[in-house]
């Protein structure tokens, strides 16, 4: 009986940290894509451009709160540069997805 109860009790808790876990990872994932936006990427986005969830407000550049770009067109801008703004080479793919998720999801581009 005591080890049943005990069974059950961890079932409740990793049902628990399923649940919360995921959260978690897109927090930081979140974060991440904030900092690669005002820090990481040289140089920096925000230098650039408004974003409001970052702190951003860059001139240069369009605001990407009004731009509402997805992913995608985030991505060919990094891939290719665009204008007078830089490709980003020195990107790694795991950083490319985190900042045009991040950039697509703060500026409700998604
Ligand atoms: C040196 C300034 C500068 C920096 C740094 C910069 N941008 Fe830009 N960005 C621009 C300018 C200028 C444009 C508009 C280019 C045009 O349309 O001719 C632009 C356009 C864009 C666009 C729109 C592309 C399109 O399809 O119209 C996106 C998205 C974007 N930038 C995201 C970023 C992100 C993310 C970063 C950081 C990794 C970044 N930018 C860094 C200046 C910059």
């Amino acid at each position: 009986m005591r080890s049943f109860k005990k069974l059950l009790a961890g079932t409740a808790l990793c049902m628990t940290s399923a649940l919360i876990l995921p959260v978690q990872a897109a927090d930081a994932r979140d974060e991440a894509g904030k900092l690669l936006f005002t820090k990481g990427a040289v140089p920096a986005c925000a230098i650039c451009h408004t974003l409001e969830a970052a702190g951003a407000a860059g001139a240069v550049g369009p605001s990407l709160d009004e731009l509402q770009p997805d992913a995608e067109r985030v991505r060919k801008a990094l891939k290719n540069g665009i204008g007078v703004m830089p490709a980003f080479p020195l990107l790694t793919e795991e950083q490319i997805e985190i900042l045009t998720t991040y950039v697509a999801r703060a500026s409700r581009g998604q």
